[in-house]
């Protein structure tokens, strides 16, 4: 361990830290609103909807993360001649992969919401995108909560693989300080450490939501 010639490059690694979390928030946004959408496809009574969301998770399910991102990143230039930008390629693939487990999470908790519920408000004559939005998703999203944060906290270590195509995030700056010193182990130490702080703090948040939310129980 030589951690005094690494110190110099701390605050290096630590700037990784905003780049991680952008990269997380922001596929976490787009795989909620996609993975809600498929969600509500799924149970849709429209077959052709219905096909498309089983196939689509199936699919991004069904093949490596990486792969997607690379996909995203080296073939689309390649088939459409548009330069993706990196961040764009990492929104892309993550997004579109989280929302295929996020659709089945939400999914269950849709499923899980007493039938009572939506035979009272069918006979009470709402329509059905307002008993979604006002009755039946307000509930899930409560129920499915520990499972949606640990969809979070998957996205926030899986944004690791954007090291592959060049983002500077926590881990490719590790990488890079031990590359420049031939010490590697301190820095993977510190990316490891950060990460798990970050995780630990995405829990706690969420633990705060859960019991703010059980108040109304
Ligand atoms: N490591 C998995 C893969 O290579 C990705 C898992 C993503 N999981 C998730 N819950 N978003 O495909």
């Amino acid at each position: 361990m030589n951690l005094e010639q690494i110190r110099e490059y701390i605050p290096f690694i630590l700037e990784g830290i905003t780049v991680t979390l952008q990269y997380t928030f922001a596929a976490a946004i787009v795989g909620f609103i996609w993975g809600t959408i498929l969600a509500l496809f799924k149970i849709s009574s429209m077959k052709p909807l219905k096909w498309f969301a089983v196939a689509y998770t199936s699919i991004f399910r069904g093949t490596p993360l990486i792969l997607q991102l690379m996909i995203a990143y080296n073939a689309i230039p390649q088939l459409t001649g548009y330069q993706i930008s990196p961040f764009q390629a990492a929104l892309l693939a993550f997004g579109l992969n989280s929302a295929a487990y996020i659709s089945e999470t939400i999914r269950a908790g849709i499923m899980a919401i007493d039938k009572g519920q939506i035979e009272a408000a069918m006979s009470l004559g709402i329509p059905y995108s307002r008993m979604m939005i006002h009755i039946v998703l307000p509930q899930a999203m409560k129920n499915i909560l520990p499972a949606l944060v640990n969809e979070s906290i998957a996205l926030l270590k899986e944004s690791a693989l954007v090291s592959t195509i060049g983002v500077m995030d926590l881990l490719r700056r590790a990488d890079y300080v031990g590359a420049k010193t031939y010490l590697y182990f301190e820095p993977y130490l510190i990316a490891g450490m950060i990460y798990y702080v970050l995780v630990m703090a995405l829990t706690g948040v969420a633990k705060l939501l859960e019991r703010r939310l059980r108040r109304s129980d």
